[in-house]
């Protein structure tokens, strides 16, 4: 198992190229189930959440052929099983998508149920009320969940979310690209991996209206073939490095982003005191002054993200004032706060919402990562603190951040990776 060791307290100039989204990978991958012919996947992160939905979907019969370190080709016109076992699935939230491409392609599914929670119950009842309306049942046994459609084929219906879920939103899509008859979502989310699997979709022969609005059509079509497609840049990973050069300041050049995805983050970083340009698929972003106090409020997107909420509460642990944060998506993501605190944070958590104190400096000490977006804020914080930083249970990182060491030691972060004796529990799952 790795730590890293980041020593602090110094500027960060240079470029960063950003990878291909986490969250519309861990979509798409599956949705290739639903294809019957060969895909091209370009863009894909290499990252250990998109490895291991690879061997998921070996295990089901595709064929999974990595071209170089961010294309690959699924071929999924050979799928001899619909049950996803126990040992992958557990290990990866989103492997709930397994359900919706299956039940799509072959009308039934059985998915080990997704692991343990990390920032409050996530259940799936919306999902489940989906696939339900369009006909299919749904059983919960042995630690599985198995659904199949009447007559083997899924049938349109109108859905509507009684919140807003991202997960669910992409399920029901992909359980009804091939269904009989049209399937309408409201109150749909709008994140820009919804747009991301839905243009996928078409592109391999689906018809999918309203993707990024809260209203989606799907009008569902007898087959879809191969083709060539690219994943989006990942908002969060370019959040991320935005977050870094606030905190520890400098000047860099974020390269494969696409700025109206950020205008949410954006926004938050200019009113607490920092340049951002934009310019093409670029951003340039600069602080060399104090940051100022804010108040951020996660909400589905555009709102601002839950997946930035542990980061930029950790840059306005450094701002001058008390600022306030607000949880509304999940109903406990703060458990980072007490390793934030180690480094000389202030911050007070009630129920939903943290109010951060902003500290003159914060300074080394060894940290746990809880998950992968609370690792990232460790990261952030180490970056800006004076001194040695430890940061233990890193593989929550390597979920989602491609080469988040090579990447800013380019930047000129004095950041290393050690080798420690594996005796700690294992990986939990999130995302
Ligand atoms: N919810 C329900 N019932 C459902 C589905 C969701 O009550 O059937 C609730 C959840 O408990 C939560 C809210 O609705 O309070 C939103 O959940 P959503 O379904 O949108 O979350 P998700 O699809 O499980 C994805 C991302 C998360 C991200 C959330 C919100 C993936 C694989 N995961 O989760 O990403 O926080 O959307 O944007 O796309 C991460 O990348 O670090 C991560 C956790």
């Amino acid at each position: 198992m790795n730590k890293y060791v980041i020593r602090g307290g110094r500027p960060l100039f240079g470029e960063v190229t950003i990878s291909g989204a986490k969250n519309a990978a861990v979509g798409i991958i599956p949705a290739a189930l639903l294809v019957d012919g060969v895909c091209r996947i370009e863009n894909i992160p290499q990252i250990s959440d998109v490895t291991l939905f690879f061997s998921m979907l070996e295990e089901l019969g595709a064929r999974v052929r990595v071209l170089n370190r961010h294309a690959v080709e699924i071929d999924s016109r050979h799928i001899h099983s619909t049950r996803a076992g126990y040992d992958l699935a557990r290990r990866i939230r989103a492997s709930y998508y397994l359900l919706g491409a299956l039940l799509g392609r072959k009308g039934e599914a059985t998915v080990a149920m997704p692991g343990g929670c990390d920032f409050g119950v996530r259940p799936i009842d919306q999902h489940i009320k989906g696939f339900t309306a369009m006909g299919a049942s749904v059983s919960i046994e042995g630690g599985y969940i198995t659904t199949r459609a009447q007559n083997g084929r899924m049938k349109g219906a109108n859905v509507y979310l009684d919140m807003v879920s991202v997960g669910a939103t992409m399920n029901i899509m992909m359980a009804a690209a091939l269904a009989e008859g049209n399937t309408v979502i409201e109150n749909a989310a709008r994140e820009p991996h919804i747009v991301d699997l839905a243009n996928f979709l078409n592109s391999m022969g689906a018809d999918i209206k309203g993707a990024g609005t809260d209203s989606i059509r799907i009008r569902g079509v007898e087959r879809l073939t191969g083709g060539t497609y690219a994943i989006i840049p990942d908002q969060i990973e370019a959040g991320t490095y935005m977050t870094a050069v606030a905190a520890a300041g400098g000047q860099v050049l974020i390269k494969n982003v696409i700025p109206k995805h950020m205008d949410c983050i954006s926004v938050k970083l200019r009113e607490m005191g920092v340049d951002i340009e934009e310019n093409g698929d670029e951003i340039l972003i600069r602080r060399s002054g104090p940051l100022c106090r804010a108040n951020v409020k996660t909400m589905p997107y555009p709102g601002f993200p839950t997946d930035m909420q542990p980061q930029i509460a950790t840059v306005l642990s450094l701002a001058k004032g008390t600022s306030l944060v607000t949880e509304s998506v999940w109903d406990n993501r703060f458990k980072y706060v007490d390793e934030l605190r180690r480094l000389g944070a202030r911050i007070h958590v009630d129920g939903k919402i943290a109010i951060v104190e902003g500290v003159e400096r914060l300074t080394g000490a060894p940290v746990e990562s809880p998950d992968l977006r609370a690792g990232a804020a460790l990261v952030v914080a180490a970056l800006a603190a004076e001194g040695e930083t430890e940061i233990g249970q890193v593989q929550y990182i390597e979920r989602g951040y491609e080469d988040i060491v090579g990447k800013l030691r380019a930047l000129g972060a004095d950041i290393r990776i050690i080798d420690v004796p594996d005796m700690e529990n294992e990986e939990q799952s999130i995302g």
